[in-house]
This record gives C-alpha cells, sequence and structure tokens, in this order.
C-alpha cells in the first residue's frame, strides 16, 4: 500500500476515533464541525431528534457547558453566551423587534445599547420611547400599542440608579411585553430578575461573570421558547462566543459567588469611607441609607455589587485630576475583575452625550466611578484617602488643601479608620 504522505498524515494521526475518556472539567472543543457516521444521523440532528453537533455557530459543546451554568445560575431554562454583551443585545432586539413595533427603553441604560436603539432600529422602521427613571416609577403607564419591548438596567451606570423590577415585570406580562433588563451592574449573585416575572436578563459577561479582565462575552438568560427564536437569530447574525472564550468564562464563573461577596464587602466599605472624606462631595452606592434608590435596592438585591461612584467638588475638570493621579488603582474603563479601576463615564460608557441626555440619564458630568478590587483594600484606601493630595501629605498639609481645621480632619479620618475596623478582619487592616 502507498504511504501515506506526510500532510494526509499529520491531519489524521491522533484525532478522536472513538469519542475521549471523561474529562473531569469540559475540555475546550475548538473545533468547526462535527463528525457524523451517517446521513440518518445528520438528518436526526436536523429534526432536533438527536443531542449532537453539527457546526460550532450552531452549537458548540464547550460553549453548552458554560450557557447551562448560566441558566442555572438565574433559575433560567435556557441561557445563550454571545461574542460581547453587545452581541447579546444587538440580537436579542434583532429577534425580538420587526418594523412597525416598539420600544420602550430607560434612557439610563449601558451607551453602546442607548445608541444602537437610537441610531439604529429607526432604520428599521421600529420606533423608540425612552424613559426616564422618574418615568420607570408607573410603567404600566409607559406601554402602548405597538409597544413589544421593555428594555431596562438597574442599578444604572454610573450613578446605581435602581428600577422596582417586580413593577417592571408585572406591567409588562399584563400587556404581552417582553420585559428585558440588563443585569450586568448587580450579577445574578446579588439579583435574580427571571424570579421577579422578568422575561430575558441580559449581561455583559465580559464583567463580573468572567471576573478576570480578559475575555470579552455577552450572555441571555430566560424562557426556552423565547430563547429558542434568539437562537435562531444569533445563528443567523454569527453572534455566538467562541468556545475557548466560553471556557474561560466558564472557569471564571466558578468563583463568581467568592468573588462578589469580597466585591459587596470592598465597595461597602470604600463607599463609607468616601462619605467621610472632605475632598468629595456625593457618594453613590445603593447600600448607602443616603443613596435615593436605598430602600428599592434593599428589597430586591442580595448585595449591593462592587461599584462605587463619587463627585468631587470642581466639576469635570477636578475629578481629571483626581483621576490623573490615581498611582495603584488603574485608569480603565471596564469592571467587575479582580483590578481596582477607576473610569470618568463622561469620557467614556457617556461620551458624546448632550447636556440633556446626561442628565435624563442620571449620569452627571462630574462622577469619576471607582469600582473596588477584591483583595488590595487598604492599598485602595490609602490611595482614595490621597485622593487630590501628594501621596505622603501631613495631616495639617490636607487640612490647609481642604480648608478645614486639623481636628476636623482628624476625627474624620479616624471615624473613617474606625468603620474600616468594624468592617473588616484586623488582618486585612494591615
Ligand atoms: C451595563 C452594560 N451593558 C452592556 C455592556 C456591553 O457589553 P460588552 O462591552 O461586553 O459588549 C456594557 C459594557 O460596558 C455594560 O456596562
Amino acid at each position: 500500500m502507498r504511504q501515506k504522505g506526510p500532510s494526509t498524515r499529520l491531519i489524521h494521526t491522533g484525532e478522536f476515533k472513538t469519542p475521549p475518556d471523561v474529562a473531569l472539567t469540559t475540555p475546550i472543543y475548538e473545533t468547526a464541525a462535527f463528525v457524523f457516521d451517517s446521513a440518518d444521523q445528520v438528518r436526526r440532528y436536523q429534526e432536533g431528534r438527536s443531542d449532537r453537533f453539527l457546526y460550532s455557530r450552531y452549537g458548540n459543546p464547550t460553549v453548552v457547558a458554560a450557557e447551562e451554568k448560566l441558566a442555572a445560575l438565574d433559575n433560567a431554562e435556557r441561557g445563550l453566551v454571545f461574542s460581547s454583551g453587545m452581541g447579546a443585545v444587538s440580537t436579542a432586539l434583532l429577534a425580538l423587534l420587526r418594523s412597525d413595533d416598539e420600544i420602550v427603553c430607560a434612557a439610563a441604560v449601558y451607551g453602546g445599547t442607548y445608541k444602537l436603539v437610537n441610531d439604529v432600529l429607526p432604520g428599521l422602521r421600529i420606533a423608540r420611547r425612552f424613559v426616564t427613571l422618574d418615568e420607570l416609577r408607573e410603567p404600566a403607564r409607559l406601554i402602548g400599542d405597538r409597544t413589544r419591548v421593555f428594555w431596562f438596567e438597574t442599578p444604572t451606570n454610573p450613578t446605581l440608579r435602581c428600577v422596582d423590577i417586580r413593577a417592571v415585570a408585572d406591567a409588562c406580562r399584563a400587556r404581552g411585553v417582553v420585559s428585558v433588563i440588563d443585569n450586568t451592574f448587580a450579577s445574578p449573585i446579588n439579583q435574580r430578575p427571571i424570579d421577579m416575572g422578568i422575561d430575558i436578563s441580559m449581561q455583559s459577561a465580559t464583567k463580573y461573570l468572567n471576573g478576570h479582565d480578559d475575555v470579552t462575552a455577552g450572555v441571555l438568560t430566560g424562557a426556552r421558547s423565547r430563547l429558542d427564536s434568539i437562537d435562531l437569530m444569533r445563528r443567523s447574525l454569527g453572534t455566538v462566543l467562541d468556545p475557548q472564550a466560553a471556557y474561560a468564562m466558564a472557569r471564571g464563573l466558578k468563583t463568581l459567588p467568592v468573588r462578589m461577596e469580597r466585591h459587596n464587602r470592598n465597595a461597602m466599605a470604600v463607599a463609607q469611607f468616601l462619605e467621610l472624606h472632605p475632598r468629595v462631595a456625593r457618594v453613590f452606592h445603593p447600600g448607602l441609607p443616603s443613596h435615593p434608590d436605598h430602600a428599592v435596592a434593599k428589597r430586591q438585591m442580595f448585595g449591593f455589587g462592587g461599584m462605587v461612584t463619587f463627585e468631587v467638588d470642581g466639576g469635570l475638570a477636578e475629578a481629571s485630576r483626581v483621576y490623573d493621579r490615581l498611582t495603584l488603582i488603574k485608569r480603565a474603563a471596564t469592571l467587575g475583575g479582580l483590578q481596582t479601576v477607576a473610569s470618568l463615564p463622561v469620557l467614556t460608557s457617556h461620551w458624546g452625550y448632550s447636556d440633556e441626555a446626561l442628565e435624563r440619564a442620571a449620569a452627571g458630568e462630574r462622577a469619576a466611578r471607582l469600582e473596588t478590587a477584591l483583595g488590595e483594600l487598604p492599598a485602595v484606601y490609602r490611595e482614595v484617602l490621597a485622593l487630590r493630595f501628594e501621596e505622603d501629605m501631613k495631616l495639617e498639609e490636607i487640612a490647609g488643601v481642604c480648608g478645614a481645621p486639623l481636628s476636623t480632619v482628624k476625627s474624620r479620618l479616624r471615624r473613617g479608620l474606625e468603620a474600616l475596623r468594624r468592617k473588616l478582619p484586623a488582618e486585612e487592616l494591615r
């Protein structure tokens, strides 16, 4: 028999001939397609009578493993993962809306979602109606005869305002409108919208779900019937997540509960500390009694998340100076990872917004956003304490810059540190 050439040998040798041994974790199926034994097997697949896979854009074992974890986390029947959060948003909207339909969309949503709804949907003859947080207090009044989808986010970026999830779910159910929440800022550890009657929960898995700042991904969870039709749109648009990224995200997911617990604790402590800081004008964190939506947050969240937003006197110019002076805290436009990052929303997620749009989106011009890290709290405190000041400044100099008596500065810092001590185990304060 003729010897096989090197190409043939390289292509065929060592590939699966029988199913591999059962691996302890789901391996990365980095393959474009799957092998069938017969035409009958292919037919059974096409008729939905088989668990096999055909082609990775339609389905892939590594991707499905991640989807099943996400569905379980949300108590949902099905999960779908996408190449990015915006891949999830766009695929869902194109699957759910037809021309002459209307979408009701909160003005306080992620900037990318806002732009898609505002700039792209009208070209498809889909009407959009942006609503303020005040209007969202009475969701039933916002639904019209043509409304098919109700899209909102809670907590919102950057002021972490909260919308009553059950009220939106009930209003939508009563009128047969599909309710969709962007649950990115809470994660299913802190907030479970499907349990509250929401039809579809969307998240940028780039954030808490993956949790390591190294994957871009999106997710939708909900009832099987709805997600099945979005799956068909995902096949057409090709917005599925790659198996390698799905593997990394599913690996990150396994530690989500532990990470969220730490995010919740750290952010709460940073928020309380910032409230005492003499140069911080206002702090937004849903766990603070001073937050306008603290009561709603307490009712519907299990924890308040890792985000803290604060304003300094002096507007964007002063916020930019604080931002430029950060050393340990990285200037980066993301959240939910292991590192402490800071961003200025008007220069990132809300770039290009008019003053009126910023107002409607509840995003003040001055807000700096801080995402707390998991394990470096004392260092973050030191950096927050030094906000606007040189790092090795003496208390007398801080008092001079603040225009406050030395005794006031000292007592505020003492109270801050005491509050910290009550919240954290001693070893974390070292
Ligand atoms: C709340 C929210 N939704 C959606 C997105 C879009 O997700 P992605 O960047 O993964 O496409 C983001 C991104 O920052 C976000 O913060």
